[in-house]
């Protein structure tokens, strides 16, 4: 066995990979990882495996196929990588301040969000720029009988509006432009997926539910939130170099915490694309 998984708490597992080139050669690994992502509550951390992003992107691609975007952030070289840096060379500010708040990814700019993403450590940051994770099949599960029948029926909005992030950010005129132009996809609240098991679909980019008055339905959504990312749900992740984290996109949120430009924090992240639409 090329790896060990010691699961961690409240949710996720570790994953010590004691013979990286087994991993990446062996067969079998990633149908293994992608179910032990699921039985572990939607997180895998690899404890300083130290793929670059050519393997990083060969690693994801046996689990399926890659999201290829060529927009701010995405790499030319290696098609599939996308880069986290607070940097204008490297990615639009708003994308990466934006991701401080809790979220799905893809829930905005794709209509079926991505089924994994693959977040790895070039550099670590010299202050904050941790990632949390909570599992959102667990809110749902939270919710008291009567609010589940209540939000079955419920459809939200997700969009991008500048007011629901907690980051002020400085954008240009062109990153206005371009966040304006991103499209907006009505969801179900709850997420029934295809084994049957129910997320709740919440995050920044929920801003609206359909029939209710906006205000209304925005302190809605954000005491779901609020609820689903209470202290003793949620997994912190420090990150050290060469570190990868792989998370289920369709049963978990996350968030990084806030760092500053200059504290180096730079990563990798590589999404496989999503098969399960939101219903
Ligand atoms: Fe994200």
């Amino acid at each position: 066995m090329a790896y060990r998984i010691e699961p961690l708490s409240p949710l996720g597992a570790r994953v010590e990979v004691t013979d990286p080139d087994a991993l990446l050669a062996s067969p079998t690994a990633p149908g293994e990882l992608l179910h032990a992502l699921e039985i572990h509550g939607g997180v895998l951390v690899f404890p300083r495996l130290g793929l670059d992003a050519p393997t990083q992107l060969a690693f994801a691609r046996r689990m399926g196929d890659v999201v290829v975007k060529t927009s701010a952030g995405w790499s030319r070289a290696h098609p599939g990588v996308y880069r986290v840096a607070l940097d204008p060379a490297a990615n639009d500010e708003f994308f990466v301040k934006g991701s401080w708040d809790w979220h799905i990814d893809g829930a905005t700019s794709l209509g079926i969000p991505p089924k994994a993403s693959l977040l790895a450590c070039r550099t670590k940051p010299s202050a904050g720029g941790d990632t949390q994770f909570v599992d959102t099949y667990a809110a749902y599960d939270r919710l008291t009988a009567e609010e589940k029948r209540r939000f079955e029926s419920l459809k939200v909005w997700h969009r991008i509006e500048l007011d629901a992030y907690s980051t002020p950010m400085n954008l240009s005129p062109e990153s206005l432009a371009r966040l304006e132009s991103e499209p907006a996809h009505l969801h179900p609240l709850i997420w029934t997926h295809r084994d049957g098991r129910k997320s709740l679909v919440i995050g920044v980019t929920a801003t609206q539910v359909e029939g209710l008055p906006k205000a209304e339905g925005r302190a809605l959504l954000r005491s779901l939130v609020d609820r689903a990312t209470e202290p003793r749900y949620v997994l912190n992740h420090v990150w050290s170099v060469g570190d990868l984290v792989i998370w289920d996109n369709r049963g978990t949120m996350h968030r990084a915490r806030p760092f500053e430009a200059d504290s180096g924090r730079d990563m990798y992240r590589v999404m496989l694309e999503g098969d399960e639409p939101i219903q």
